[in-house]
């Protein structure tokens, strides 16, 4: 068995904290059963590296191994998305799909986000966990599926029970073991670690000389709560790395990369995430599925006219509000706006989708690397795969992002994209 520093090596783990040691420990322990594990710990602790480690190491390394970011699956897809559907099981199913418990077969699921399932498809989740058994939307035959179970969570599961939002018979079915990351305010000795070599590897990215705090830096660095964890230590030291001229840090330089630094000191206890450290994306989510829906409801009203008098002409002289609104105009004047994308760290994997050629599988992602770009190519990056996920649609490509059309268009000009 390889040991848990080789491990941390091999994943790219750093801390040398007690309860991160035990949790990695744990995860090389389960690795070669089939026990369903449940990743616990506040968001940016780093629980995504224990699902990979998980099936890394399990026999079940050759199959695939899929993660689903279930809060961000829309709730009426989230069944077929899982468990597929039967042609014209809906409207719009047309033709026989395979979900990804079906896909998986012989491999691991990680299910992120898992509270935020619907109690629905907790039910269907909870067949699987007992006996290996799942029915597509619109079928009534039951078939097999050999997948291991790895669930994350950010939220108080006993809370979501109490509120009889999560089942407790699948929470336990789901958490026969629990690996718990800490938090990175409980780890006192990582932090400074943890920024150093952060410090380091954008310095080799960047081609600058490594940035280094001073003792005051360091111990507001230590004293500072650190709410998004080592996602958020990580896009500070970023940020420093790419801005500051000077490459000794001071206290002063370090407190205003610190979002509202006020409430975020360990004697005040902060909820709510800090916007520009993590978007909500959710919430952007939701967003373009509204517009999309509007623009649907456009669609048909155009598509009703054009059959019911035949002359495009006519119905494009009538519409052409509408027609603009739809397709957006091409307006060329650019503003001098200044709107900066929100950059994040996480590139929004529930919807990377894993079948590029048939587009299936929106919601989920193949085991890789996740990669460090520098804040320009983050916001390229940003753009151009927000840009293909609505097939080139400036409107809601911009709705995503955050930003006006104009700005996006703005954009697409300075990357000639
Ligand atoms: N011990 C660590 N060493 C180095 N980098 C880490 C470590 N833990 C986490 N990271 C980095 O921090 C970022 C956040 O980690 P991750 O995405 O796994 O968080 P999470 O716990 O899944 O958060 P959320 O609940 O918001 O999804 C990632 O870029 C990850 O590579
Ligand atoms: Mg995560």
């Amino acid at each position: 068995m390889e040991s848990v520093q080789a491990i941390k090596q091999r994943f790219g783990i750093i801390g040398n904290d007690a309860v991160l040691n035990r949790a990695v420990e744990k995860a090389i322990q389960v690795s070669p059963t089939d026990i369903s594990v449940l990743v616990t710990g506040e968001s940016g602790v780093g629980k995504e590296s224990i699902p990979k480690i998980i099936h890394q190491l399990s026999h079940r390394k050759h199959a695939k191994y899929i993660a689903v970011n279930c809060g961000a699956i829309p709730e009426g897809t989230i069944d077929s998305e899982l468990f597929g559907h039967e042609k014209g099981a809906f409207t719009g199913a047309t033709q026989t799909r395979s979900g990804y418990f079906e896909v998986a077969d012989g491999g691991t699921i990680f299910l992120d986000e898992v509270g935020e399932l619907p109690l629905a498809t907790q039910v269907r989740l909870l067949r699987v966990l007992e006996n290996g058994e799942f029915i597509k939307v619109g079928s009534s035959k039951g078939q097999k599926t050999d997948v291991r179970i790895v669930a994350a969570t950010n939220s108080n599961m006993f809370d979501a029970i109490r509120k009889e939002k999560f089942r407790e018979d699948l929470y336990y079915r789901l958490s026969t073991v629990e690996i718990h990351l800490p938090a990175l305010r409980k780890r006192k000795e990582d932090i400074h670690l943890l920024f150093r070599k952060f410090a380091s590897d954008f310095a080799v990215k960047y081609k600058m000389p490594t940035i280094r705090l001073t003792d005051d830096a360091t111990n507001l660095l230590l004293k500072f709560r650190w709410s998004g964890n080592i996602r958020q230590l990580r896009n500070v030291a970023e940020q420093i790395s790419v801005l500051e001229q000077t490459r000794t840090i001071s206290s002063d330089t370090l407190r205003a990369y610190l979002p509202d630094s006020g409430s975020n000191l360990p004697a005040v206890i902060k909820t709510t995430k800090a916007r520009g450290d993590f978007s909500n994306e959710r919430e952007i989510l939701y967003k373009v599925l509204f517009d999309m829906k509007n623009d649907l409801n456009d669609l048909k009203k155009l598509t009703m006219e054009l059959m019911q008098s035949g002359n495009g002409h006519d119905v494009q002289q009538k519409n052409q509000g509408l027609i603009e609104k739809i397709y957006g105009d091409d307006d060329d004047t650019i503003d001098n706006e200044l709107e900066v994308l929100p950059l994040t760290d996480k590139r929004s994997p529930e919807i990377e989708v894993i079948d590029n050629a048939n587009d299936k599988y929106r919601f989920a992602e193949v085991i890789e690397e996740e990669e460090t770009l520098s804040l320009h190519d983050k916001e390229l990056e940003l753009i151009k795969k927000s840009l293909e996920r609505h097939n080139g649609k400036r409107k809601l490509a911009a709705a995503e992002l955050g930003i006006s059309e104009r700005t996006l268009y703005r954009k697409i000009k300075q990357y000639d994209l």
